[in-house]
């Protein structure tokens, strides 16, 4: 029997509500695992809450409440919300649950009896916010340098996991399977770590009553990381249930990119070396959404939750409840950034996604090509015609956007998909425009009216289809106005090829789906923190940074002037690879980058991107760098060129990359 396609979330904390970035996660999963179960495969689909950790308990206590009852009662807000968002999880697992605990119980006893846990003191620093050892080397000032989190110091007998064993296996595994840790950037990051010297790591700490006890030692609970990574394992039935190896291993462990390195990456395959276990086939870690510009979430309480924005656009749009919750999903997927941070706002959803590509552009589509159908055909899809069997341009950009989609899901982005999809629409819309039907009515040229009005009608079905498993409810709704029923759609090699739409079908009549939101008219969405006052720009105290990551330097010439060819010349122009990036004290937008440009040592370029990169996506990318640039001195440092970045609507840099970053080496002319 073929392998059940095994995709997993990770399993939430319970001492905070799901908001849009906890929802991220989620819907991609969902979206994967629907187009997999469309394709005919067996899908299990896994998520849940993650209870034991010690943050849980200080809420709990916080709130006067028993922290068992406490989980159970945030853990049904999960399960509520992903039932609210049509989240299709085959299982929800808690890690309080009898059939968990057993199975953590199994695998430690494994683990020790081959020697790869030992008892042991720890002394060092643990921050309950990030719910993570660190070494001295991670912290400053108290607080862990990565995350900014408050840390204690411990010291206590503890447990500890021989990680020390695996990093060469772990090292050899990650170079031979390219496909294990995506996207690239973190592999490197992994391996970089693994550099760095892995340490054995403790993996219990002092029982106080909340938590898994050791077996055969109840002074002690396992460490939550310890716990968490397994229910994995446990919800495929191992070992005891005989289905389990059809499911394991994961393909895909989906994760935020804060819990990746350490935990996904490394402790948990390393465990299940241990064990003797296959690994998943791919970690891969997305990168956060910031609210002005700082990471969203809970504890914060910067972040809204999905009914939040999904009441807000219905609110403002008229939209059907079923129909915003889909314009969330469209937007998460589409603007959830893998290699970097993205900003989350309403505003953007509205002015960037909703208005211009759901309603202008796919909404409008079936909107107006079935009001044509029944102003020219009585609302009947008209039989006999050539674009039904034709291989006519739209015909064959169908099939390529097929492919496209199918490639791009396959390669585990949703959002990749979703723009492919809307390039589709934009495409048949043209082609509406230029076949005109409304003149060819004038002219009486019914057969000429009949194949632009199929061909069109034909085009929007299969974006029906395409939509099935990134927008559910809005795929249905398409089907069920293009008078094909609302019966789900369960095959996509059945329903994906061109002139699968019958002729003489009565069409529904014409619904708008995605009803525009006017922004002159409505105040701004309350789903959104209130703006942060404007910041002057660049005001750091030193002079501000090369003028194409700031302000534009003052020039004595009109914008508009032109500049000979001579004069471009004389800008040179060059490929960087970005070697380190870090951040510089007291300084909110600048970072400190080395920069290989093809020359014996690295430039050492200080840029004004700390507020849209966070220096750990940095490193391995290519840019494009002015290298002629006379060094100036910012900060004390000096700078020695300037990176090129354009900005976008909330003014922050986007950094310029060779399309074929492999094909240009570092110091490559750029002209
Ligand atoms: N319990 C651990 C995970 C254990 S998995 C074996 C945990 N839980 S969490 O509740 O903190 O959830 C973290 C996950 O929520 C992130 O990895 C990411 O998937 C999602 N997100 C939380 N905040 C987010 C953003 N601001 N942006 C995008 N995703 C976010 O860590």
């Amino acid at each position: 029997m073929d392998k059940t396609f095994y995709i997993t979330t990770p399993i939430y904390y319970v001492n905070g509500v799901p908001h849009v970035g906890s929802a991220t996660t989620t819907l991609l999963c969902d979206a994967l695992a629907r187009f997999h179960r469309l394709r005919g495969e067996r899908v299990f689909f896994l998520t849940g809450t993650d209870e034991h950790a010690q943050k849980v308990a200080d809420a709990a206590a916080k709130e006067g409440m028993d922290t068992q009852a406490f989980a159970d009662r945030v853990s049904q807000r999960f399960r509520d919300c992903w039932d609210y968002l049509n989240v299709s999880n085959d299982d929800f697992i808690r890690t309080s649950e009898p059939r968990h605990k057993a199975v953590v119980a199994e695998v430690f006893r494994r683990l020790q009896a081959q020697g790869d846990i030992y008892a042991g003191k720890y002394e060092g620093w643990y921050s309950v916010a990030d719910e993570t050892f660190f070494r001295d080397a991670e912290v400053e000032n108290g607080r862990a340098k990565e995350s900014g989190a408050v840390v204690e110091w411990v010291s206590e007998e503890v447990y500890y996991f021989r990680l020390s064993a695996y990093a060469d296996h772990l090292r050899e595994y990650i170079g031979s399977h390219p496909v294990f840790l995506q996207p690239d950037t973190r592999r490197n990051e992994v391996l970089a770590f693994i550099g760095g010297g892995l340490r054995d790591i403790a993996i219990s700490r002092r029982n106080t009553g909340w938590g898994i006890p050791v077996p055969g030692d109840e002074s002690q609970v396992l460490y939550v990381w310890f716990d968490a990574c397994i229910n994995y394992l446990t919800a495929t039935g191992w070992p005891h249930n005989a289905a389990w190896n059809q499911v394991w291993p994961a393909d895909v462990h989906l994760v935020g990119k804060e819990i990746y390195v350490r935990f996904h990456a490394l402790l948990w395959p390393a465990m299940l070396l241990g064990l003797g276990l296959a690994l998943p086939k791919t970690v891969l870690g997305h990168g956060w959404w910031l609210i002005g510009g700082e990471k969203g979430s809970k504890s914060k309480g910067n972040i809204p939750t999905p009914q939040e924005v999904v009441d807000d656009l219905v609110a403002r749009s008229g939209a059907t409840a079923e129909v915003a919750k889909d314009a969330l999903r469209y937007y998460l997927l589409r603007d959830i950034s893998f290699t970097s941070d993205a900003e989350f706002s309403v505003e953007n959803l509205v002015e960037k996604r909703y208005n211009p590509e759901l309603c202008n552009k796919m909404g409008n589509l079936l909107n107006r090509t079935l009001k044509m159908l029944a102003q020219y055909a009585e609302g009947v899809i008209p039989e006999g015609s050539a674009a039904r069997t034709s291989d006519g341009a739209l015909a064959s950009f169908s099939r390529e956007v097929t492919q496209d989609v199918e490639r791009a899901m396959l390669a585990l982005d949703p959002g990749g998909a979703l723009a492919s999809i809307i390039r589709f629409v934009e495409a048949v819309n043209g082609d509406i425009d230029r076949a005109a039907p409304w003149k060819l009515n004038k002219v009486g040229d019914t057969q000429g009216v009949a194949d632009a009005l199929y061909s069109a009608l034909e085009a929007t079905r299969l974006i029906g289809v395409l939509l099935t498993p990134l927008l559910p409810h809005v795929s249905g709704l398409i089907r069920a106005q293009l008078g094909l029923g609302n019966a789900p759609l369960a095959d996509w090699a059945h329903e994906t090829p061109w002139g699968g739409l019958p002729g003489g079908l009565h069409t529904e009549e014409a619904q708008p789906i995605f009803p525009r939101i006017d922004t002159k008219k409505n105040t701004p969405p309350p789903a959104d923190p209130p703006k942060k006052e404007p910041k002057p720009k660049m005001a750091e105290t030193t002079p501000p940074p090369p003028p194409i990551l700031g302000e534009p330097e003052k020039s004595s010439a009109p914008a508009s002037s032109t500049i000979t060819i001579d004069d471009f010349a004389k800008v040179q122009l060059k490929i960087g690879e970005i070697k380190t990036a870090d951040r510089i004290e007291g300084a909110t937008k600048l970072l400190k980058l080395t920069v290989d440009i093809g020359e014996e040592t690295p430039r050492q370029i200080l840029a004004g991107i700390a507020e849209s990169y966070a220096p750990e996506d940095l490193p391995g990318r290519k840019i494009v760098v002015v290298a002629n640039l006379a060094p100036r001195k910012m900060r004390g440092l000096e700078s020695q060129g300037m990176l090129m970045a354009a900005t976008d609507a909330e003014g922050h840099a986007v950094l310029l990359h060779p399309a074929d970053p492999d094909a240009v080496p570092p110091g490559a002319q750029v002209r």
